[in-house]
């Protein structure tokens, strides 16, 4: 076992891991931080999205090991003071979400994309979520919750 140092959702942890040992796993099983979403074995779904650093990772394909020293944000981690990220409130909004069971994977990838577009298309939206799966939702509310939360971010 090794241990690991990160930040996570703005606090400093440590944690003992093996080398296979996943970022999902570090994250669900060892911290708590259940939000993060195990929805495949196969690295398509997305629903295991965390922001590394700021940008969107599907958690299960990292090693627990090759986040040392960065800056994790899992979907817990997202509401400031009881209040909703803009994205978060964006999904509420526009009827982004059925069963949920995507939505944190979404929101993150979503809020990763605000720092690369100000104002994305329906098909930049659509591209960039290309590996977030969602089997309730069809996407169309989606597709504009994530407009709405990248335009309430100003872009
Ligand atoms: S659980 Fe990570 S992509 Fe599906
Ligand atoms: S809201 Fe149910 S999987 Fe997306």
């Amino acid at each position: 076992m090794t241990q690991v140092a990160l930040r996570v959702n703005g606090m400093d942890r440590t944690a003992e891991v093996d080398a296979g040992t996943l970022l999902v796993e570090l994250l669900r099983e060892q911290l708590g931080l259940t939000g993060t979403h195990v929805g495949c074995d196969t690295s398509q779904c997305g629903a295991c999205a965390v922001l590394v650093d700021g940008r969107s990772v599907k958690s299960c394909t990292a090693f627990a090991l090759d986040v040392e020293g960065a800056s994790v944000t899992t979907i817990e981690g997202l509401s400031t003071n009881g209040q909703l990220h803009p994205m978060q409130a964006a999904f509420k909004e526009h009827h982004g979400l059925q069963c949920g069971f995507c939505t944190p994977g979404m929101v993150l990838s979503a809020v990763d994309l605000a720092s690369r577009m100000k104002n994305p298309s329906e098909a930049d939206v659509r591209k960039w979520l290309d590996g977030n799966l969602c089997r309730c939702t069809g996407y169309h509310n989606i597709v504009r919750a994530v407009q709405a939360g990248v335009r309430e971010m100003g872009g």
